[in-house]
């Protein structure tokens, strides 16, 4: 692969991985990149890496010369700061998976300071109707948040393409926004979702779950299929109903919201066009756990 060439010069010998931390070590990275004509794809990440996230950064290594992966848990995205807290953080564990891959990336994993100085905050953006659904709706805030650190990355490490999966679909939505409102020089990469044997779509919030619990997920992906199923023959009043009744009916699981959307706006679906794509969302606690997922419809 090309970028294990590239790569050579920056790992400070073959078997160690290439870790920067700082802005200005970004900035001589970057710039020995640009010398030598090499693309560059960006995996941004808040760690705790699954085959999930590992997915993206393989493909980025078949589209790019080389690959930055950032581990970054991102404070100003936490509209709860338990969950902040919660948030699991495994950079040598991260770093041993990245190492496996058949492929040689870098990594930027910088202290919250060198990101934000001494006080992080988000900056407010306009996303429009993207944040008055959702996700939008039950994490105030959450969006800005996002916005904020993914526009700080791709100013500073400005590579030719970025990597997002689907598993956090508004999240794409509200990139797309922010890079085409800033005038972002950057291809935006979406990518499907990654999901366990059982069709559980795979998240670091997984291993949060008690076994019995783990179980019990999959009831999530199952109601999304059922509702790809039903899409077309019952219309989308009908299946919130019987997606609602179903869960009302599950003893672990609190649904939080169901939405049938349009996938470029997000806005729920009126009549079904057939020239437009459609897909349905659902965001749930499972003891006390919060689970989303998402499925294309048509
Ligand atoms: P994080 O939750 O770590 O996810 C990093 C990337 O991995 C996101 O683009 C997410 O959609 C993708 N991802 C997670 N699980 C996936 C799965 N099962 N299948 C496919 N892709 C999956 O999303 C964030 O971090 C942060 O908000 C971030 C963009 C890094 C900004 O802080």
């Amino acid at each position: 692969m090309q970028n294990s060439r590239n790569y050579s010069k920056f790992a400070a010998h073959s078997f160690s991985m290439n870790v920067l931390r700082t802005k200005d070590e970004i900035g001589r990275y970057r710039k020995q990149l640009r010398h030598e004509g090499s693309s560059l794809g960006l995996v941004p990440t808040m760690g705790a890496l699954h085959r999930g996230h590992l997915e993206l950064v393989e493909r980025a290594c078949r589209e790019n010369d080389a690959v930055l992966v950032t581990i970054f848990v991102n404070p100003t995205q936490f509209n709860n700061s338990q969950d902040l807290l919660k948030y699991p953080k495994t950079l040598e564990t991260d770093l041993d998976k990245l190492k496996a891959l058949h492929c040689t990336v870098s990594v930027f994993a910088p202290e919250v300071s060198e990101m934000y100085g001494d006080s992080p905050s988000a900056r407010t953006y306009d996303f429009g109707n993207l944040e008055g659904v959702m996700e939008g709706v039950y994490r105030p805030g959450h969006f800005n948040g996002v916005a904020t650190i993914v526009e700080v990355l791709l100013r500073l490490i400005l590579p030719d393409r970025v990597y997002f999966g689907e598993k956090d679909y508004q999240q794409l939505q509200v990139v797309r926004q922010m890079v085409r409102q800033k005038n972002l020089p950057v291809s935006i990469i979406p990518c499907p979702i990654v999901r366990e044997a059982d069709g559980l779509a795979m998240s670091s919030r997984n291993t949060l779950l008690t076994n019995r619990l783990r179980k019990e997920a999959v009831f999530l992906y199952k109601m999304l299929e059922e509702v790809k199923n039903s899409f077309g023959t019952k219309n989308a009043n009908e299946i919130a109903e019987f997606v609602r009744e179903a869960f009302a009916a599950h003893p672990d699981f609190k649904l939080e919201y169901f939405s049938i959307a349009d996938a470029e706006t997000l806005l729920p679906v009126g009549a079904t066009d057939e020239t437009k794509k459609y897909r349905a969302f659902i965001a749930a606690y499972l003891g006390g756990v919060r689970l989303i997922d998402n499925l294309p419809l048509n």
